[in-house]
């Protein structure tokens, strides 16, 4: 009884996540994970919550969250809307490095963090009307695996369509010089997301880790 209700419950991560040995339902593959926990109406600091043995193999991050969340811990906030890359909402912090976590498959060890950018609502959950006070991009600048954004002048035609798709704010609209540039570099979510060298349709930008 109790291995049909678990296997109801993983209906979604099978069969890829389970194998058979010696009759027994196995995991090949468990991944132990630290999530940041903060509630700023209760909490005065933030903390990290581990899980251990949970399934990641070729899953996203995003599905590694729903698993936890589903199975582990109903309590855990997070964002989880177009889940194909194009909103921009499930943006977290996997070790260090900024992602869409709908696009980002999982590793065997992750931490994960809101993004870095923006005011926590819980968990990883962010406002992105309102900014973390004391962000700034150069604080972030030089961390191991951070973005490199490339923009070709010669070809840009300033039409702005990269500082209306970029969902964390990274390109911004230089008025003395009448051209677009990159504000925020260390906010970019990097390869998992590309929605600004996908849309610049004069091939202008290319987006790299
Ligand atoms: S979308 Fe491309 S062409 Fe338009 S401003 Fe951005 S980089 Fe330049
Ligand atoms: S890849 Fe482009 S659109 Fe996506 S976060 Fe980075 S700069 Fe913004
Ligand atoms: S859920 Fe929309 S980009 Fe990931």
């Amino acid at each position: 009884m109790l291995k049909e209700i678990l296997k109801s419950k993983l209906s979604r991560f099978t069969p890829r996540l389970l194998g058979v040995e010696g009759g027994l339902k196995v995991f090949p593959d468990l991944a132990s994970i630290k999530v940041y926990r903060f509630d700023p109406a209760t909490d005065s600091s933030h903390k990290y919550d581990a899980f251990e043995n949970i399934p990641y193999k070729d899953h996203s991050v995003l599905e590694v969250l729903q698993f936890i969340y589903e199975n582990r811990d109903p309590s855990l906030s997070f964002r989880r809307l177009c889940t194909k890359g194009f909103c921009g909402g499930c943006a977290v912090v996997v070790n260090g490095q900024p992602v869409l976590a709908c696009q980002y498959p999982a590793e065997k060890e992750m931490i994960l963090d809101p993004h870095p950018k923006f005011e926590v609502i819980r968990d990883l959950s962010v406002d992105f009307n309102r900014l973390r006070p004391g962000y700034s991009s150069d604080s972030r600048a030089g961390r191991k695996g951070l973005t490199m954004i490339h923009l070709d002048l010669k070809k840009c035609v300033h039409c702005r369509d990269c500082i209306f798709i970029c969902p964390v704010g990274v390109w911004q609209w230089n008025k003395e010089a009448k051209r677009v540039e990159i504000a925020d570099p260390a906010s970019c979510l990097g390869p998992s997301c590309r929605q600004c060298s996908d849309s610049c349709w004069k091939e202008a930008i290319q987006v790299t880790r």
